[in-house]
């Protein structure tokens, strides 16, 4: 694997991606919707007390918003990448479009059922009450959620199940005129 290979993050891949690339652009995937079904033991929780993370679930006429990265060195960052993943997630091929029409071949992090740390779906209610008790040793549920929403809303990839949730688990931290105005507005 020597040549350069494009990477597409719609997770924290999107704002920590933490492998060697050259590039690093607003894209999107077709066919695929992003979840909170799958459950993190490593990195937004605990064994025992997992956190829920995004996975990919196909559905036909779905578009994804995320980023794409150009790998500079492809083992490395392959290597780096299926350490990070290993909680459940699988390289799989996609085909990436950017906006604008162009289009690539690359590599996504899907997590599927019957991995095993798959939660699967539940209420909205029920999945912001576990992204707010949840922490684990790469910070809080809650923050993964609310950088998540951020990087979306920053390159205008809107996506109503991220933004929902993140409406749900935000603090209301800011005050305007007695009101009080969530991090997310
Ligand atoms: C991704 O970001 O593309 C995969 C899921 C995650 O690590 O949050």
């Amino acid at each position: 694997m020597t040549e350069d290979v494009w990477v597409f993050g719609y997770g924290s891949i999107i704002w920590r991606p933490d492998f060697p690339h050259s590039e690093a652009r607003a894209a999107t995937v077709s066919g695929w919707t992003r979840r909170f079904w799958q459950g993190s033991t490593d990195h937004r929780g605990v064994p025992g007390a997992p956190g829920r993370v995004a996975t990919l679930i196909a559905e036909p006429g779905a578009v994804c918003w995320g980023r794409a990265y150009r790998t500079v060195e492809r083992e490395e960052a392959i290597a780096r990448l299926d350490h990070r993943e290993k909680g459940g997630y699988a390289l799989r091929e996609v085909r990436i479009s950017f906006p604008g029409g162009e289009s690539v071949d690359g590599f996504v992090y899907v997590a599927t059922p019957g991995n095993p740390n798959w939660l699967g779906e539940v209420g909205a209610d029920e999945i912001a009450a576990q992204i707010r008790r949840s922490a684990g040793p790469s910070g809080t549920n809650v923050e993964y959620v609310m950088e998540l929403a951020r990087a979306l809303r920053d390159m205008g990839g809107d996506d109503p199940h991220v933004r929902e949730l993140a409406r749900r688990v935000a603090s209301p931290r800011r005050r305007r005129g007695g009101e009080i105005v969530d991090e997310t507005a």
